[in-house]
């Protein structure tokens, strides 16, 4: 049976609505980077999700590509206008081939972390280098994680905190790895749910 992952329909069904993310503030930048870099080629999204950044990159004339494990988002993005043109691949983007050259391979918000182990990030750079074309670029977007601002002992970090929800990472120096955890208040009930990512750059040692 197919999983979706920690994308599954319930944190699909709620992605687009926080919308601090989707604010034209968040997006216009990223949309203005990745189509200039694209030039007239062919732009490859690691992580599609919802279409956050696909959609107005399509709309801007960049023919986009997506690879995402979870049905659930994508059926999100297929449901907004211009989401049926946008090619999308289910399975990880560490291993999935598609077919075609790209002039850029992008991931952003994060999504590299999701790769949790530094195997997977290793192939997933690979697999991002055999789908572009010579001089294409790979853009990844994502956090530096904040180790140095811990207090000594202390390996939990607040990300969040508001009336109806909270964040909070908590890190593992051994294996360099987080767990995120997160607490929100849905139909006055309070809904946890944690995913866990991968610190570690692919040529990090271990
Ligand atoms: C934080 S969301 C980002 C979605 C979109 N890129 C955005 O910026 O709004 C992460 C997305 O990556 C997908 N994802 C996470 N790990 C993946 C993997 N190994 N292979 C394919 N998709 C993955 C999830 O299903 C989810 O749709």
């Amino acid at each position: 049976m197919h999983d979706d992952g920690y994308f599954d329909e319930r944190v699909a069904a709620r992605y687009d609505e926080s919308g601090e993310l989707s604010d034209a503030g968040a997006v216009e930048p990223v949309i203005d980077f990745l189509a200039d870099l694209c030039g007239s080629g062919r732009a490859l999204e690691l992580g599609i999700g919802t279409g956050r950044i696909a959609l107005p990159l399509a709309q801007r004339g960049v023919p986009v590509h997506g690879i995402d494990l979870s049905k659930a988002m994508v059926a999100r993005l297929r449901a907004k206008p211009g989401g049926d043109a946008i090619g999308v691949t289910i399975g990880d983007f560490a291993t999935t081939t598609v077919d075609g050259r790209f002039s850029v391979a992008y991931v952003v918000f994060n999504t590299i972390m999701n790769l949790a182990t530094q195997d997977a990030q290793v192939a997933c750079f690979c697999n991002v280098a055999a789908h572009l074309e010579p001089g294409g670029c790979f853009v990844v977007e994502v956090l530096v994680p904040e180790l140095r601002r811990l207090p000594p002992g202390e390996m939990i970090r607040a990300f969040h905190v508001s009336e109806t929800r909270w964040g909070f990472d908590e890190y593992d120096v051994a294996i360099q790895g987080l767990t995120s955890h997160h607490f929100e208040i849905v139909d006055e009930r309070v809904q946890p749910s944690r995913f866990l990512a991968g610190m570690r750059g692919p040529r990090s040692s271990t």
